[in-house]
């Protein structure tokens, strides 16, 4: 790992946009001069709720451009994983849309997304247990129609204990693994973004430190990584973009780092 992420903080100017720190330190934690209208990814303003539903979501803005991991956190029922099934397109919106490489792909279905480059790791259900580690990651490439041996070959040097244990029904793992191998199973799509909803739940300290340097080191081959987090504090601290949820809307808006700094983020959601 070189030093970019060295303190684990990302500290690399050159993935994020230049100019932009000074700018949003005259408005801490508000995120007023973070424009991401031109995102990689984004879901912009999006409204919407299940079926005939209330609307969950209030004008929720989220997004992340390459290198950059962008995490969403926020109290339980905030609506994260509603927001990141709006942006996979598991939920309709009565408002917004969602853009990727400029493109609108609002009215696209889940499978047609994952067919533009959308890898989505959901924050339960997310493996086949009964299956292998391996036949796992083979279910992640059956979009695929080229020879994806060289991925899975990718995905074993990032995680090498699945290697170890490829042949072994997915569901006798340890709650670290699991997540490894949902993960993996979402690079198997060779995927231009990847978007995870709590990766690191139910792990101890040391496997999320361990899962958040792997995230970070698939981040900085310039692959745009999108994330809900419940360790909101170590999250925003590897975060480029820090979103905080609350009721279906943009509460802060900023930098990992502003927001972490922010006095009334601190004292509302990181215990002070
Ligand atoms: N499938 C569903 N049908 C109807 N309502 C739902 C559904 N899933 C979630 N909700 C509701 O949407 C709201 C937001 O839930 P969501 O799961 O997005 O929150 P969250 O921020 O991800 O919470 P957590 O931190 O617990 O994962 C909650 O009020 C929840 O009850
Ligand atoms: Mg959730």
């Amino acid at each position: 790992m070189s030093d970019a992420y060295g303190a684990r903080g990302n500290t690399d100017r050159s993935i994020t946009k230049g100019g932009e720190t000074g700018t949003l330190g005259a408005h801490p934690g508000t995120g007023q001069a973070m424009d991401t209208s031109n995102a990689y990814l984004i879901g912009d303003s999006m409204t919407g709720g299940y079926g005939q539903g209330p609307d969950i979501l209030h004008g929720c803005t989220v997004a992340v451009n390459p290198g950059e991991i962008a995490v969403i956190v926020g109290p339980n029922g905030a609506g994260k994983s509603t927001a990141m099934k709006a942006v996979f397109g598991m939920l309709p919106l009565r408002a917004g849309s969602v853009r990727l490489d400029g493109e609108d792909i609002t009215g696209l279905t889940p499978q047609a997304r994952v067919a533009k480059g959308m890898g989505f790791v959901p924050q339960t259900s997310n493996i086949f247990p009964s299956m292998t580690v391996e036949e796992n990651l083979e279910m992640g490439a059956f979009v695929r129609r080229d020879d994806f041996r060289g991925t899975m070959e990718q995905v074993y040097d990032l995680f090498p204990i699945l290697k170890d244990k490829r042949h072994q029904a997915a569901g006798e793992l340890s709650g670290g693994q699991r997540q490894q191998v949902a993960v993996g199973r979402a690079l198997m799509t060779k995927p231009k973004v990847l978007m995870l909803d709590e990766p690191t739940a139910g792990v101890s300290p040391i496997v999320m430190d361990e899962l958040f340097d792997r995230i970070i080191e698939i981040a900085r081959t310039g692959l745009p990584v999108l994330m809900v987090e419940q360790n909101a504090r170590q999250a925003l601290a590897i975060a480029d973009k820090g979103y905080v949820l609350v009721q279906g809307a943009n509460a802060h808006t900023g930098t990992g780092k502003e927001l972490l700094a922010d006095e009334q983020v601190r004292r509302s959601f990181l215990g002070g």
